[in-house]
């Protein structure tokens, strides 16, 4: 009944989406929207359906996997991202305010990165450019000498005598980008994080580069939650809006307040060698009521090779290592009639008419099982007359095992990270 009644609100707002869209579009909370979505000023670079812009940016997701999985970067902590680091971020972006007075920024959010990067005005190849540091009274550069600059790979500093810490970096063979570490108040909603440490792009180059500004929400020493202190108390959620519903957004929460009271929750798991990721104690996974047999060192995580599971905003499906994902696949496939075809990423498609039969999909985590909705388990072809099973199998060409929890799986749940008590929590939540 709750879930009709849900149902019905949203068939509602759906058919009212016009009105409704443009008014959330302008609000000035911490909403979080799909990048191609109907309240973000990036478009799809092809008009397509949206089943076919899923696909597509899915297509980016295993160079995103091979880059998560990769052990050791020479510094990981770094407050700008990596070459290989800005490949294939992006899929949600929020409205933040930066310098004083403020101006409005999109950033695109991103969990397994702690860098922030804005396109600032005079940037030459970025497009649009969000920020005038000459208009803002609070902007300051960095100086090659403070310590920050070391952290930045890159770097080409002047042996004495004062100089703004500019850093170039490339990538790809065809892409670079150079920037100046900066400081400026950093506005999300109503608070202020003054100070904030980011890169601000003075010129970029080449075709991979995004244009978004960028928001590391990682765990590491220069993320938003190090940087901001006190003010957020180590803890934050999100909530993201549904693929099929682009007209609406989801929400952003910083710091404690306003947090689910309760919440099911599994230990988050560190790994210095990849301070930035969230990794997680993914134990098992049912498809019906079957337990899929998996080796268990396939999901078993570990630090020293940067093995086991990891939860992440910037993938747009989850991926698991090749094993786990045929055994999961298999299991799924035998509850289903009829022929299995493929689209795209998706290597088990059937028609949907026979959706009635699509088993239900539980992630075990120690402490906690996440049933998937429906909506979080399939996607279906533009015309509705396919529905796949909206996971795949990871690069098998990376050095270690990792498993990851993406953006596809998490619509309409709230995520909920607490680093002070190293959990993650995962409720249900309509955050359309
Ligand atoms: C700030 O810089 C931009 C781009 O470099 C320039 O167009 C603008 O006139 C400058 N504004 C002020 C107030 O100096
Ligand atoms: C960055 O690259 C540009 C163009 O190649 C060059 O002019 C500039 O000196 C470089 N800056 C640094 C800090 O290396
Ligand atoms: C993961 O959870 C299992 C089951 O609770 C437990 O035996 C194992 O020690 C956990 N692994 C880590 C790294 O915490």
């Amino acid at each position: 009944m709750a879930l009709a009644i849900a149902f019905l609100f949203f068939s509602i707002l759906i058919s009212t989406t016009t009105t409704y869209g443009l008014d959330s579009c302008t609000s000035s909370d911490l909403s979080i929207v799909h990048i191609y979505g109907k309240c973000s000023p990036f478009t799809s670079p092809k008009r397509e359906s949206w089943v076919d812009t899923v696909i597509d940016m899915a297509k980016k997701d295993p160079l995103r996997v091979t880059y998560l999985s990769m052990l050791i970067g020479e510094k990981t902590s770094v407050p700008i991202a990596s070459g290989q680091q800005v490949l294939n971020i992006g899929n949600y972006v929020i409205r933040a305010k930066f310098g004083t007075p403020g101006q409005l920024v999109y950033m695109v959010m991103d969990t397994s990165n702690d860098a922030a990067w804005i396109p600032c005005s005079g940037c030459s190849g970025c497009s649009p450019t969000m920020f005038s540091p000459n208009v803002s009274t609070t902007y300051g550069f960095m100086d090659c000498k403070m310590p920050q600059c070391t952290l930045v790979r890159g770097l080409s500093c002047p042996d004495s005598g004062p100089s703004p810490c500019l850093f170039n970096q490339s990538y790809g063979g065809d892409s670079s980008f150079s920037a100046i570490l900066s400081q400026d108040s950093l506005r999300l909603g109503l608070d202020i994080v003054p100070d904030y440490v980011f890169g601000c792009l003075s010129s970029v180059s080449g075709g991979n580069i995004p244009p978004q500004g960028l928001l590391g929400l990682g765990r590491g020493s220069m993320s938003l939650l190090s940087q901001s202190g006190a003010l957020y108390s180590g803890v934050f959620s999100y909530c993201l809006p549904s693929f099929k519903s682009y007209y609406f957004s989801g929400s952003l929460k910083l710091g404690p307040t306003g947090q689910p009271k309760t919440i099911k929750t599994t230990p988050l798991l560190r790994n210095p060698h990849r301070p930035s990721l969230y990794y997680v104690n993914l134990t098992g996974i049912s498809v019906g009521k079957v337990l899929v047999p998996v080796a268990p060192e396939l999901l078993a995580f570990d630090p020293s090779t940067g093995a086991g599971t990891i939860i992440d905003s910037g993938t747009v499906i989850t991926r698991f290592v090749a094993p786990v994902y045929i055994a999961m696949r298999d299991e799924f496939r035998k509850h289903i009639s009829g022929t299995i075809s493929s689209l795209g990423a998706f290597d088990t498609c059937f028609t949907s008419s026979n959706e009635a039969l699509t088993p239900l999909i539980t992630f075990h985590f120690d402490g906690m099982d996440l049933k998937l909705p429906m909506e979080n388990t399939l996607i279906h072809s533009s015309a509705g007359s396919l529905a796949c099973l909206a996971m795949a199998a990871a690069p098998s060409n990376v050095n270690s095992v990792l498993n990851v929890i993406a953006n596809l799986q998490q619509q309409n749940l709230r995520i909920l990270f607490d680093l002070t008590n190293s959990k993650l929590g995962i409720g249900r939540e309509l955050c359309n």
